[in-house]
């Protein structure tokens, strides 16, 4: 495995596979890895000839400096992870490297950011998808793997392959879960034991809310509003949003069709994000 820090010597190094018709696969992260990383990279490894993970965190995609400050870092650690995982190179460039100087021009990243995590994170999207956009034109791979638990920024993602004509394809990979339903995050590492013991809330609460839509509920404001009553707020916890929204991320009012259950709730200082799809009994009987 290769750990290349400069765009130039990984444009050398991804010259022959892409010359030979090796198909390759890209696998955007920023580190900290967990066994949803793994996912992705399996999945990259299964499709892929060439797979090729970035390990940066995108300063440009964070609204708060502390957050920034605090991301968990541990190179040497996610370096181990994907010589285990078989990955042929590992991109891991400076914050220097990716922006000799503050960007001029930027992703405006327009409705798809308007609701759930966009809302209350100015700005945020159109960091992922300058980065996202960067990466494709240093790596140019054939395919990409997202998470699903990032379900609008796989959206953003889908969208900006799709708006700037670039020829990857996009895969979206389901969510990795801790046995009690916690969606693994990078972030979880932040969590306090009585933190982590509380951060499953969220996942309840869309469960709630999933088995209220598989039980008929059409109102989405009914489901969120009992969904919310699952999570008994106190000094711990607390739900920054609930929201049932379609593929495009846009809200629903009338749930009569395929939707996603999105929240984001704060356990101390760590905002944890998680989502479920849902699907209406109607809708089930037409799939
Ligand atoms: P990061 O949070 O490191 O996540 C990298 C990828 O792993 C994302 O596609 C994310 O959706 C996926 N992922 C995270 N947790 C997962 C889980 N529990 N199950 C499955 N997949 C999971 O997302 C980012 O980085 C950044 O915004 C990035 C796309 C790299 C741009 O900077």
């Amino acid at each position: 495995m290769q750990v290349v820090k400069s765009i130039s010597h990984l444009r050398v190094l991804l010259d022959e596979p892409r010359r030979s018709g090796r198909t390759i696969g890209l696998v955007p992260t920023m580190g900290a890895l967990h066994a949803g990383h793994v996912r992705l990279i399996e999945r990259a490894r299964e499709d892929c000839e060439f797979v090729a993970v970035s390990i940066f965190v995108n300063p440009l995609q964070f609204e708060r400096k502390d957050d920034l400050e605090r991301y968990p870092r541990d190179l040497e650690t996610d370096l181990d992870v994907c010589r285990r995982a078989d990955v042929d190179v590992v991109f891991t460039p400076s914050a220097t490297e990716l922006y000799p100087t503050p960007p001029l021009c930027v992703v405006d990243v327009r409705q798809l950011a308007d609701h759930l995590c966009g809302r209350f994170r100015p700005g945020h999207f159109s960091g992922v998808a300058t980065v996202v956009l960067k990466l494709f034109q240093i790596v140019l791979p054939d395919r990409s793997y997202f998470g699903e638990k990032d379900a609008q920024q796989l959206a953003v993602v889908r969208r900006l392959a799709r708006d700037f004509n670039i020829p990857v394809t996009i895969i979206g990979v389901p969510t990795v879960r801790d046995p009690d339903g916690l969606a693994l995050s990078s972030r979880n590492r932040r969590l306090t034991p009585s933190e982590r013991a509380r951060a499953t809330a969220l996942y309840k609460a869309l469960c709630e809310a999933r088995s209220h839509i598989a039980g008929g509920i059409t109102d989405a404001e009914e489901v969120t509003r009992r969904a919310r009553a699952a999570i008994s707020p106190d000094a711990t916890v607390r739900l920054e949003y609930l929201e049932v929204v379609d593929a495009d991320m846009q809200p629903v009012t009338v749930i009569s069709g395929p939707v996603i259950v999105a929240g984001a709730m704060w356990v101390g200082e760590t905002r944890l994000i998680d989502n479920l799809g849902c699907i209406p009994p109607a809708a089930d009987l037409e799939a």
